[in-house]
């Protein structure tokens, strides 16, 4: 049987960035992963690589290139007889795809970990080592890691076929652009994916059950955000009961006592945990009444049994899973491995994007915190004048009494990549002032972060 200091379970954000530092850290390491790509091959990578994260973004790119195409007359462009050729967005998507799940088999090789292709299962525990096997073959190792991911959530009415009704792998493969779409959750991937074919030329209705829109964003971000989408024309709906789906020539949804039929309807409605088949109940790893694993910074109730990523619930996010993998191969070897959950940053890939760190307002506020708020527009910006996309603004939350930074939020254009000085500044703690004394290149979209936490201090300059 092969023998291994570390075996994790799952190539996923987490379980790959582990594997890499747990080899990195000197532990003789293996990867068990069990994803096949549509030619039957095996492909590293989790969710996030093969149907998340980078084929969506790669698909919010090329959709968001058709759209532009349209607004290229205010720059004195005009363009005639746009195309689209769906089959080379879609090869494209494909191609970055491959190129990345292809990048970490040479991470693998580069690191020496050993890649497994299949299903792993927990055996038993004999002696001080733990028993997995992946088919008829049995691996041992000294610890575990966990990080097997999710899947998306079924709603039982509406069984997904990846025809008609698809969830977020058919949603990124749709042969031809459906005239009329159906998106059941208004979540993260209900908004990106909804825009994704909205910008093809889709006309897409969103049903959101719950009667707020966003409620984990910023009250006045989201209130933006859904201004914005309704003046693209995407049709969000809150508060709405699906009562039946029906297919056929179509998908016929009823709620709320009306029927509409779509061409084809998405499924997001959120993501469960992959648990089943691994084992947990043969072992006794403890999972929660939703089917997370049970752990206390990453320790399962299990000697030397760690888990990681979506598998353990919290933020469903693949920089989290990373993290996480890097914490727990790090304490694994004996070093201080920590994830500080206080600046996790979340990224809405729409348009405008929309991006924050930290708490709300209305949450600092609930909880009775006095604080200093400043927003800055992107229509002062000069930057946003020249890229002809000044809607959004910055928020920046700062403890009253302290001038600390609880949280930055923000909707507008390039929002996603503002965030990574303020995560730096949190994690060091830092100021509203230290944001605001920092020098920011001038003519960038960056300022607007600057002057809003100018703002926090009653003092903006071009506002
Ligand atoms: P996963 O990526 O799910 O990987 C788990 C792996 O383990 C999979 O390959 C699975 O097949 C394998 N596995 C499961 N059980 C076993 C077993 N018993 N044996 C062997 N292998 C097993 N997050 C972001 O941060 N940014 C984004 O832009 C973003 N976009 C997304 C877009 C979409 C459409 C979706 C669906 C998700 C998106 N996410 C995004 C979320 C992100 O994909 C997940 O948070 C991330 O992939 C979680 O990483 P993980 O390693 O925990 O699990
Ligand atoms: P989500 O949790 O973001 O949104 C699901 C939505 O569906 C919720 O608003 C919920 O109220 C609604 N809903 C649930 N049941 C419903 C019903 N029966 N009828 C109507 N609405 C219903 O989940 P989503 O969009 O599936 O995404 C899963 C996770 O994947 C996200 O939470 C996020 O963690 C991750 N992700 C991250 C991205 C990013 O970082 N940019 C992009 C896409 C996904």
């Amino acid at each position: 049987m092969d023998n291994f200091d570390v075996i994790v379970i799952g190539g996923g954000p987490g379980g790959y960035v582990a594997a890499i530092r747990c080899a990195q850290l000197g532990l003789n390491t293996a990867c068990v992963d069990d994803w096949s790509n549509a030619e039957g091959k095996p492909s590293l990578g989790g969710t996030c690589l093969n149907v998340g994260c980078i084929p969506s973004k790669a698909m919010l790119d090329s959709s968001e290139q058709f759209e532009k195409l349209h607004e290229l007359g205010d720059h004195g462009i005009t363009v005639e007889n746009v195309q689209l050729d769906i089959g080379k967005m879609l090869a494209r998507k494909d191609a970055v795809v491959s190129k990345l799940t292809g990048g970490i088999n040479f991470l693998f090789k580069k690191n020496k970990v050993t890649s497994i292709h299949g299903r792993g299962r927990l055996v038993k525990r004999d002696g001080d080592k733990w028993v997995v096997a992946v088919g008829e073959t049995q691996y041992a190792a000294n610890h575990l890691i966990l990080a097997t991911g999710s899947s998306p959530r079924e709603l039982p009415i509406a069984k997904v076929d990846n025809d008609k009704i698809v969830d977020n792998a058919g949603a990124l493969a749709f042969a031809e652009v459906p005239k009329t779409l159906g998106v059941i959750g208004a979540g993260v991937i209900g908004l990106e994916l909804g825009s994704v074919w909205r910008r093809l030329g889709s006309q897409v209705t969103v049903l959101e059950a719950m009667p707020d829109f966003l409620p984990l964003a910023d009250s006045a971000v989201a209130r933006e955000a859904a201004k914005q989408f309704k003046k693209q024309g995407l049709d969000i709906q809150l508060g709405v009961k699906i009562e039946k789906v029906e297919s056929g020539n179509g998908v016929t949804v009823t709620y709320d006592g009306k029927s509409v039929t779509f061409d084809k309807l998405i499924v997001a409605i959120g993501r469960v945990p992959n648990t089943t088949g691994l084992g947990a109940a043969d072992v006794g790893l403890k999972l929660s009444d939703r089917g997370f694993i049970e752990h206390d910074h990453f320790k399962t109730n299990l000697p030397n049994v760690w888990a990681i990523g979506d598998v353990i619930g919290g933020a469903m996010l693949a920089h989290k899973a990373e993290d996480e993998g890097i914490a727990v191969a790090e304490i694994i070897s004996g070093q201080h491995g920590h994830v500080n959950y206080d600046a996790v940053p979340w990224v809405i890939y729409t348009s405008p994007e929309i991006a924050w760190v930290g708490q709300t307002e209305q949450a600092l506020k609930e909880k009775g915190v006095a604080i200093n708020v400043g927003q800055f527009p992107f229509s002062a910006n000069g930057r946003a004048l020249g890229h002809n996309d000044t809607r959004g603004f910055v928020k920046v939350i700062a403890d009253a009494a302290t001038d600390r930074l609880l949280g930055v939020h923000a909707v507008g254009p390039g929002v996603s990549e503002l965030m990574g000085e303020v995560v730096t500044l949190m994690e060091f703690a830092g100021s509203a002032e230290d944001l605001a004394r920092s020098m920011h290149a001038h003519p960038t979209l960056s300022e607007v972060v600057k002057e809003a936490a100018l703002a926090a201090g009653k003092r903006a300059i071009h506002a």
